[in-house]
């Protein structure tokens, strides 16, 4: 087993739920942590699977994120936290012309950018044990990493306008710009630590977010992304990449 655990935010549905399946598929994963709001109609409580923990979790949510902390612990034990997923994320179709409402703004900017460094330095112990549990100088999903998912909107050289036609970006995608920059520091901060930590893009996705027009299934999406943030080395921390690993840039 080379990655002894895997803890997913946001899976009670679309991409964090899609994954939390291909994780449970895969003989490379010992422990599966499925971290969601609690919800009665999740197709997460109908999985039979010894591997699988679910934990509830609100990312805004100090003090729930303090709960998962310990229940955490106690499911990873003394080879700590192999992966933290960062998934979970709101798109509320904000725009330039809409009426300005900044709580609408500071919600998407809370839930897409400060949720996941919240994640990340409260969830750092457990990281830090699993990367103490495999001493050397290595960077890799199967010594200890954080993988925000990000989106292609979040590239800065890429940008365009905040309406395109289908839906309104302009919050989303300064929040998802925001958390590039969140996945690059804390790629220096933990460097000395050995722990990974690495933005993906994982495609225009028909879930609830991406919406049925989207250009790919969930399917086509989770078959690429958990291989890739099961195979993440050296060269892929700090960076920004696709759910090929293909580089985009920030
Ligand atoms: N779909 C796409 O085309 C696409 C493209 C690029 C990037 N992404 C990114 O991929 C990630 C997943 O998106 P998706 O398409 O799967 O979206 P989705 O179908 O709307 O699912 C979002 C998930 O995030 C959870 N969530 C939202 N706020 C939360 C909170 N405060 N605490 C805990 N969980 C919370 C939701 O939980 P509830 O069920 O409790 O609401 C749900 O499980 C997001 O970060 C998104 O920005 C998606």
């Amino acid at each position: 087993m080379s990655i002894h655990s895997v803890l997913v935010t946001g899976s009670s549905r679309g991409i964090g739920f899609g994954l939390v399946q291909k994780f449970l598929e895969s003989d490379k994963v010992g422990l599966v942590i499925a971290a969601s709001r609690p919800s009665a109609t999740s197709e997460l409580l109908t999985i039979k699977n010894k591997k699988l923990h679910l934990v509830t979790l609100d990312v805004t949510d100090d003090d729930s994120i303090v709960k998962a902390v310990e229940q955490v612990d106690q499911i990873v034990g003394s080879k700590g936290l192999t992966i933290l997923v960062n998934n979970a994320g709101i798109l509320q179709s904000y725009g330039f012309t809409d009426e300005p409402n900044r709580d609408v703004v500071n919600q998407t900017l809370d839930t897409n950018i400060t949720s996941p460094m919240m994640m990340a330095q409260y969830f750092y112990p457990l990281l830090k044990r699993a990367a103490d549990s495999q001493p050397g100088n290595t960077f890799s999903s199967s010594r200890a990493a954080i993988v925000n998912i990000s989106s292609i909107l979040g590239s800065i050289q890429l940008a365009q306008s905040s309406d395109n036609g289908i839906k309104k970006l302009l919050d989303y995608s300064v929040s998802k710009a925001g958390v590039n920059m969140v996945s690059r520091i804390l790629s220096k901060d933990l460097e000395a630590y050995g722990i990974a930590c690495t933005a993906l893009h994982p495609g225009w996705v028909q879930t609830r977010m991406g919406g049925e027009h989207a250009s790919i299934t969930l399917e086509e999406c989770v078959s690429k992304l958990a291989p890739s943030i099961m195979s993440l080395t050296q060269e892929q921390n700090g960076g920004f990449f696709d759910r090929e690993l293909k580089a985009i840039p920030f």
